[in-house]
């Protein structure tokens, strides 16, 4: 198929983009793309490829932005119920951490998650899914850490892995067994810091390697934070993680500056998210480091919050910058890459090409997949967004309403049919 005539078609072709080098989105007037058995097979100006490839299917995009899918490197998608209770709660007054110190929070989901079947927690989860396409994000990281036992983070992980198979959507699984400390081991964070280590993560190697031995090992994250896993405890559970050779990712400073985006960058973890309150010494280790710095804006949004990830700072450390969501029922019940570039373009003062950059290309090296997602080009996968607008800073600009015309995965199309 030859989609052609994009008014402006955002290749970001290249490596992902550090520091202040972010923001280049390849921008080609009149564009085209060739797809062919889900990949794409050429990049170009229309009349380039309409002599190339003369006798292709054709879509026209005449008057619309064409761009990659985009991929949301940090979610909790998966979880059974909902916490309403508590967002009131926290209206009146009650904070985050307090509520999840008196059982509730995570641990309120982490009780419905346990009780959940295989089946339950796929039907609970593929609704949200599909929406999250609908909003153009076309592959999505997505981690377990509502069991807390390695039974139901067992089954949290493989049925991520059904609905990967499912598709449409890719999901590239994480390992969140250290999400919080679970009520066998209230005031213990070390006892079960210790049992995640010698229990936990070598059963997930052993079943991985069982199971699906030839796919990459999903990655192991942490919440590194007052009244979860302490500095010391997360270096251990990522250093053990390190050790059973897996990639690692590390949820720092959302609410309080402990030291975990050093300790990532130390690790060379893959991703450092949140980062809200970062202090300078971390945010140079992380600008020396190939760790991807994460922002999850939904969330301080998400908590009526004032405070963001200092993002220009992290730049102009030469940091990697993405955008995630941060999907979760407790602080961010919201999967819409475009409000996440909403919010990113004011409270974080990105522009709206360089929040683009950090949801698609560097968002894909947030989980190892930038060969193979993140822009448009030669050989990379046929993940691609029609936009019902002909500039690209609508996107930032405006939120709240969809821009996203269709999408199209691995060379599929998907109409949105509200726009
Ligand atoms: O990234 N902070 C830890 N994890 C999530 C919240 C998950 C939850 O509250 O259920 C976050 O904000
Ligand atoms: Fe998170």
């Amino acid at each position: 198929m030859l989609l052609h005539s994009a008014a402006q078609l955002l290749t970001i072709a290249g490596s992902p983009q550090r520091g202040v080098t972010l923001g280049n989105l390849g921008i080609i007037p009149e564009g085209a793309v060739l797809i062919r058995d889900g990949m794409i097979e050429a990049v170009g100006t229309t009349s380039e490829l309409r002599q190339t490839y003369p006798q292709e299917e054709k879509l026209d995009a005449a008057g619309h932005v064409v761009m990659p899918g985009f991929v949301d490197p940090h979610t909790h998608l998966m979880w059974v119920g909902d916490r309403a209770a508590e967002f009131e709660m926290r209206l009146q007054g009650k904070t985050y951490l307090e509520i999840l110190a008196t059982g509730g929070g995570i641990l309120s989901t982490v009780g419905l998650t346990r009780q959940s079947s295989l089946e339950q927690l796929m039907e609970e989860t593929r609704p949200r899914l599909q929406e999250m396409l609908v909003y153009g994000t076309t592959t999505a990281e997505a981690k377990t850490g509502y069991g807390l036992q390695t039974e139901t983070e067992l089954r949290m992980l493989q049925a991520l892995l059904l609905l990967d198979a499912e598709g449409p959507l890719d999901i590239a699984p994480t390992f969140l067994g250290a999400h919080a400390i679970p009520p066998e081991y209230k005031d213990n964070a070390r006892g079960y810091t210790d049992v995640l280590c010698s229990e936990m993560l070598p059963t997930v190697r052993r079943w991985w390697d069982a199971h699906i031995p030839s796919r990459p090992l999903p990655f192991v994250d942490v919440f590194c934070e007052t009244g979860a896993f302490n500095l010391e405890q997360s270096r251990q559970i990522l250093g053990t993680a390190k050790t059973l050779g897996f990639p690692l990712k590390i949820h720092a400073d959302e609410f309080d500056n402990l030291g975990g985006a050093s300790l990532a960058a130390e690790l060379g973890a893959v991703s450092a998210d949140h980062l809200v309150r970062t202090s300078p010494a971390d945010i140079a280790a992380l600008g020396n480091s190939n760790t991807v710095a994460v922002a999850l804006p939904c969330t301080p949004f998400g908590l009526a919050e004032h405070d963001y990830t200092p993002a220009q700072v992290i730049l102009k450390a030469g940091g990697l910058l993405a955008l995630a969501t941060d999907l979760n029922p407790g602080t961010a019940w919201g999967g819409n890459m475009q409000f996440a570039i909403a919010l990113a373009c004011r409270y974080m003062r990105l522009t709206p090409a360089q929040a683009i950059v950090a949801a698609t290309l560097n968002a894909a090296a947030a989980i190892h997949r930038a060969d193979k997602i993140g822009s448009l080009e030669l050989g990379k996968q046929a993940d691609l967004l029609i936009l019902n607008v002909a500039d690209y800073r609508h996107l930032g600009y405006r939120f709240s309403t969809n821009l996203v015309k269709t999408v199209i995965k691995r060379g599929k199309l998907f109409y949105n049919y509200q726009t």
